[in-house]
């Protein structure tokens, strides 16, 4: 909050009025668009960012690859969010790739740059690479709580109750003056790096305590409003293996790089009803979103330029769209529409697989 604004703020508390836009997040709170009725997110999957310039690009054409490195992931996010203009940027995992990585720090203020200079809030989670360098999943997600402008979280009630680093919620509100009451709701989760359990090979999994920390969530959240809701992490549920070309809008190019074992947390998700819609990242060049007992599973597809992925075959980035239902008398009322696209990273950004993830139904 500016000093002019606290100064207005503490005289309208004394004079009691107009104190809820007072409170000490305000700066923070998340609304929809009071002219659009939207709330916009931008996600970024994967960036694999390491050490800017010097950091070669991986899967690139022969021709660009002279010219390409970690700088291009910085310019494709300034250019999304100057095309997008997202009130909130969520940030999946792999953000930086740790074994590249000569100082972690200077690698996540370099990634998470255009983030910040922007202005807009944004949220990150972690991934399974962005640790393996020289610091800790935990130092790794303190650093980033310590950001600008970021509503990423370390953990609920402390860091040692429930598993992993970076479980948090975030509650988006109507327009302006509207209530305080959440109309859509944003659960960011630890999906873990690898399976610490030596008979069960393979990655990293949503554990119970999480579980029951979302359930626990969800019922809470519900009792006040039937917003709907939507869930980020970084490694794709088993349940993404459910799909092929019949069912699915985008592409799989490669295995879903789910955990080995199936956590139950997708079961959890549908028993809780709020979540319409996951977003993952980890397999760089699936890009799809499909439909599996009301919930919407849906890859971002790759971002960044230091990740694997397909020479010829451009970066990109997905794009949530809420909407407001727009009532007759010109308020907005209640989330109506949750809609999906991506964008590549060509000349245009150009627009891909517009989809519509949820409707409200009457
Ligand atoms: C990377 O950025 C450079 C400098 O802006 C540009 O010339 C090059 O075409 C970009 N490469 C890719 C693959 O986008
Ligand atoms: C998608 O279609 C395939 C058949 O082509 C089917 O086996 C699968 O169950 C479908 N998945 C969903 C989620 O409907
Ligand atoms: C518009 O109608 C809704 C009910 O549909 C009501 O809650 C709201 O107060 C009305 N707004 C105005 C500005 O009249």
């Amino acid at each position: 909050m500016g000093r002019l604004q606290g100064i207005i703020c503490l005289l309208s508390i004394l004079v009691l009025i107009n104190d809820a836009t007072c409170s000490r997040n305000d700066e923070q709170r998340l609304r929809f668009d009071k002219n659009t009725g939207q709330f916009r997110i931008l996600q970024v999957a994967d960036m694999h960012y390491a050490n800017g310039n010097k950091t070669p690009c991986e899967d690139v054409l022969p021709e660009q690859f002279p010219f390409c490195s970690d700088l291009n992931t910085t310019l494709f996010i300034e250019r999304m969010i100057h095309a997008e203009k997202p009130d909130l940027i969520v940030f999946t995992g792999d953000n930086i790739y740790g074994p590249d990585t000569a100082d972690p720090v200077a690698s996540m203020n370099a990634a998470f740059a255009p983030a910040v200079s922007s202005n807009i809030p944004w949220a990150a989670v972690l991934g399974n690479h962005d640790q393996e360098s020289t610091l800790s999943r935990q130092d790794v997600m303190k650093h980033i709580v310590g950001m600008k402008h970021t509503l990423s979280r370390l953990n609920p009630f402390g860091v040692d109750v429930i598993d992993g680093f970076g479980n948090y919620n975030l509650q988006v509100q109507g327009t302006e003056g509207s209530d305080s009451v959440s109309v859509l709701n944003l659960y960011f989760l630890d999906s873990g790096d690898y399976s610490t359990v030596s008979s069960i090979p393979g990655y990293g999994w949503i554990k119970p305590s999480q579980q029951f920390w979302f359930q626990e969530t969800s019922m809470k959240l519900q009792k006040n409003s039937k917003a709907p809701a939507l869930a980020y992490f970084h490694i794709p549920l088993p349940e993404y293996s459910s799909f092929d070309v019949s069912n699915f809008t985008g592409v799989k190019q490669e295995g879903i790089g789910s955990a080995s074992v199936n956590s139950g947390f997708f079961t959890t998700l549908v028993e809780a009803g709020d979540v319409k819609a996951v977003f993952t990242g980890h397999d760089h060049i699936n890009d799809f979103c499909g439909e599996l007992n009301g919930i919407s599973l849906c890859y971002g597809g790759g971002f960044g330029y230091h990740a694997y992925g397909k020479a010829g075959w451009s970066r990109r980035a997905r794009v949530v769209v809420a909407a407001l239902e727009n009532k007759l008398n010109g308020s907005w009322g209640t989330v109506e529409s949750i809609k999906t696209y991506k964008r590549v990273d060509d000349e245009d950004l150009t627009v891909i697989d517009n989809q519509v993830l949820w409707i409200k139904t009457p």
